[in-house]
């Protein structure tokens, strides 16, 4: 395995491979990086994993400064998991100007996650079409967990006409079902034994959907009281179609509830996707 940080080695690396696929990752590996790893391989020769903590998506008051960075730890498991090469650019690499060219989300990008994090998806759009641009890979694979984000990407690759195939990888989840993350390392032992109340809850509103209730705003507010009478700050609980993200509508048939929440100063998101036989 090849861990590289300039661009100019990383493309004369990459120069060889007939197929690359090309994992995005900003580092503090876990087992749901693993399974996006082993979907990379499944459809290339070659898999370049990025490691890079985009500060452009980090706004001043989040956790970039605190972010896990654990390249060596990273490097091992990468090594383990079949990775041909890392590419972990500084940030001077990846930004040497002052990055004033931005990719302008579509609307999509204020609400849910947006709404919360101004400014994240033009962060995460940038990024990711700049690694895009670096890599040239035929596949990019991600997770299912940032279903947003997985929405907007494959909307970036289409609108710019990237002839690049996007996978999705399904959201790796700990036995009580709380989604891995790289954030969970924040969890106390006290806030993790809480924290998988998150699924619970949007789990509790899919089977709802499933027996065929479509009142969307009060499943919303119920699960949202539950989550606060355990001490959550709920950022929202929201019933979408699961192709547009667009709100959900009774006749849907394709459905995604998403969630995100505060467990005392760690933030959480999660979401689970439903089908409706017509
Ligand atoms: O999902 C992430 O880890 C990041 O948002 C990504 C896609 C690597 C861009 O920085």
């Amino acid at each position: 395995m090849d861990v590289l940080s300039d661009i100019s080695s990383l493309r004369e690396r990459l120069k060889r491979e007939s197929s690359v696929s090309l994992v995005p990752t900003m580092g503090g590996l876990h087992d749901g990086h693993l399974s996006l790893v082993h979907l990379a391989r499944m459809k290339a020769d070659c898999v370049v994993t990025s490691i890079f903590v985009n500060r452009l998506q980090f706004s001043p008051t989040e956790d970039f400064d605190r972010y896990p960075r654990a390249l060596a730890d990273d490097c091992k498991l990468l090594e383990q998991w079949g990775t041909s090469v890392v590419f972990a650019p500084s940030e001077h690499t990846l930004y040497p100007v002052l990055q004033e060219f931005m990719v302008e989300p579509p609307p999509l990008a204020n609400s849910l996650e947006g709404e919360f994090r101004p400014g994240f998806f033009r962060g995460v759009a940038t990024v990711v079409l700049k690694l895009f641009n670096i890599v040239q890979p035929q596949i990019a694979v991600f997770g299912k967990k940032d279903y947003q984000q997985l929405h907007l990407v494959r909307e970036l690759v289409r609108q710019f006409n990237y002839s690049l195939e996007i996978v999705a990888g399904e959201t790796v989840r700990a036995p009580d079902n709380l989604a891995l993350s790289s954030r969970n390392r924040y969890l106390t032992p006290e806030t993790r034994a809480e924290a998988a109340r998150l699924y619970q809850v949007l789990a509790q509103v899919k089977c709802q959907i499933e027996k065929g209730n479509t009142c969307f705003d009060d499943l919303e507010r119920n699960a949202t009281g539950i989550l606060f009478e355990h001490g959550w700050k709920t950022d929202y609980i929201s019933v979408r179609h699961a192709h547009t993200l667009a709100p959900a509508h009774e006749g849907d048939e394709d459905m995604v509830v998403l969630g995100a929440a505060q467990l005392r100063g760690t933030r959480l998101i999660d979401n689970v996707e439903l089908h409706l036989e017509s």
